[in-house]
């Protein structure tokens, strides 16, 4: 089996010529300047590739960058993530122009709950009150009562009424989740992430046996028999709390790899190993094909074309901003 460690991850990598680094310095100075000269708030998911989240002026969760989204008084965002979370930033702060280095960068937790069918779902079920997490399109989020994000998912539940019955959609793993904490029953919509479901149990125990003194610390996203052998469970933000303030100097992490980086960062002494996936992939780690889309050379060109950008209908938008405003104002 072949495991990661981000300690050893530089040794995977093979030394850049002189000219190379010369070209990548080029590329970080122009964007660099571009972001000055445009006054541009750079915002970066822990998913993103270590070099993004370096030049980035905020680094976060879902949650914190959608309040950083909201606050900022920058003309331009540029946000490195996926698709929904650039939406979400254009929908909480609709003057700025809200830039995403590849519109290809999709989620494959949002593309479950196309609009139409999630529509029919719902109309099939008037009486509930629809909590979106907020990997969704934003035509989804417009028909949802309140939006959750990881972090916060359980607090937005436990806030409903208890005698109002719930839909809870598109992650049914988070959903599942959300409801063994809260004892709530929410009606599912059958979704999940690609990434977060390719984590292997058998691996895992391997690895558990190899480092008995490992902490496993999860992502809601991850299938139940994942988080039933995890210590701790939370959003990205969450597990690197942990790591920092945790006694063990052990960890695996059972997310998107890139959240090492910032891990490795606030815990230099620690160990800390990517939780192992079913193929034998190159990382042999879990990595967002949609994350990873994003690159310096993009990033660039984003900043001198001011584009890809994100363009909404101003009454979807509109009805999406009630329900991310009602998950902002729970706090
Ligand atoms: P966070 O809310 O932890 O940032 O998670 C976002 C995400 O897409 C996880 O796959
Ligand atoms: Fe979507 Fe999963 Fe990638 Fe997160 S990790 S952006 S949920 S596909």
């Amino acid at each position: 089996m072949t495991r990661i460690m981000i300690g050893s991850l530089t040794t995977l990598v093979a030394p850049s010529p002189p000219e190379v680094h010369f070209h990548r310095t080029q590329l970080v100075e122009d964007i660099l300047r571009l972001k000055r000269e445009k006054s541009v708030v750079m915002l970066a998911h822990y998913y993103q590739a270590p070099e993004i989240q370096e030049l980035a002026d905020h680094v976060g969760d879902s949650l914190a960058l959608a309040q950083a989204a909201e606050r900022t008084e920058a003309p331009i965002i540029l946000f490195c993530g996926v698709h929904f979370m650039a939406e979400t930033a254009k929908i909480l702060n609709p003057t700025r122009k809200v830039l995403l280095p590849d519109a290809m960068a999709g989620c494959s937790l949002s593309d479950s709950a196309p609009p139409e069918k999630f529509r029919a779902f719902i109309e099939a079920h008037p009486h509930h009150v629809v909590v979106s997490y907020i990997n969704c399109s934003a035509d989804v989020k417009a028909m949802s009562d309140i939006i959750c994000t990881s972090s916060n998912a359980v607090r937005v539940v436990n806030s409903i009424p208890p005698e109002r019955s719930i839909i809870f959609a598109p992650d049914k793993h988070l959903g599942a989740y959300v409801q063994r904490i809260t004892g709530r029953e929410l009606l599912l919509w059958d979704g999940a992430c690609e990434v977060h479901v390719e984590i292997s149990t058998d691996k895992l125990k391997l690895l558990m046996g190899k480092y008995p003194e490992a902490k496993l610390i999860a992502h809601p996203e991850c299938p139940e028999h994942v988080l039933a052998m995890a210590d701790h469970v939370g959003s990205t933000s969450s597990l690197l709390d942990f790591v920092k303030r945790d006694a063990s100097t052990t960890f695996i992490v059972a997310t998107e790899a890139g959240i090492l980086h910032k891990m490795k960062q606030a815990a230099p002494n620690k160990r800390l190993i990517a939780a192992p996936v079913y193929a034998d992939n190159a990382c042999a780690c879990s990595e967002c094909p949609y994350m990873k889309l994003n690159t310096l050379e993009k990033v660039h060109a984003a900043l001198l074309n001011e584009r890809p950008e994100i363009m909404l209908n101003e009454d979807v938008r509109q009805r999406a901003y009630r329900a991310l405003r009602h998950m902002l104002d729970l706090g």
